[in-house]
């Protein structure tokens, strides 16, 4: 039978599997980040919408305050390395770039970074934000997508 249950027990229970991302940003300086997200969702069909909530801490969250646009990328297995990288160190103290040894080209909106392990890649204008407590949510529209057929969807089981 279904029972009251303390929050973290309770989320334990539900959170996995999990599709991760990554949400590449520009630095105020004008190089690129790359954090590792689980908490995207798409939020409209026409005009095409994704959000993505960021922690107030992270260095992404000033990236996107100084630059509106983010890149979304859903990665492919081969890729899970960098996720692991990109999810424990901050781009205030490491260029994850470099450290991960991530291939790359320039996407058609900034030039911010499609990442070539990708299977997918989203490049987004950040149109509107909403404070969720200790995050903020950034809604991104959507102006080119990018798919590599050679590639599978990585997910957190
Ligand atoms: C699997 C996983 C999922 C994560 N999801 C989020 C998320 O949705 N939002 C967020 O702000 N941080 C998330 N994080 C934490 C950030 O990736 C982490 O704090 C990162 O080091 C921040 O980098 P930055 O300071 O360069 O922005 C996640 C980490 C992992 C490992």
């Amino acid at each position: 039978m279904i029972q009251i249950s303390d929050l973290p027990a309770t989320y334990a229970a539900v959170h996995l599997p999990a599709k991760v991302a990554l949400a590449v940003t520009q630095k105020p300086d004008g190089y690129y980040n790359l954090i590792t997200i689980e908490w995207f969702m798409r939020t409209s069909i026409q005009p095409p919408m994704f959000a993505i909530s960021i922690g107030t801490t992270r260095y992404s969250h000033d990236c996107l305050e100084a630059n509106r646009y983010f890149n979304l990328l859903f990665p492919s297995p081969e890729m899970k390395p960098l996720l692991t990288l990109c999810g424990s160190n901050s781009g205030r103290d490491m260029d994850k770039f470099i450290a991960g040894d991530a291939k790359w080209i320039p996407g058609k909106l900034h030039k911010l970074p499609v990442l070539n392990e990708a299977l997918a890649c989203f490049e987004c204008e950040v149109i509107s934000q909403v404070r969720s407590g200790d995050h903020t949510i950034y809604i991104g529209h959507v102006h080119y997508s990018w798919k590599n057929p050679d590639k599978e969807l990585f997910c957190y089981q």
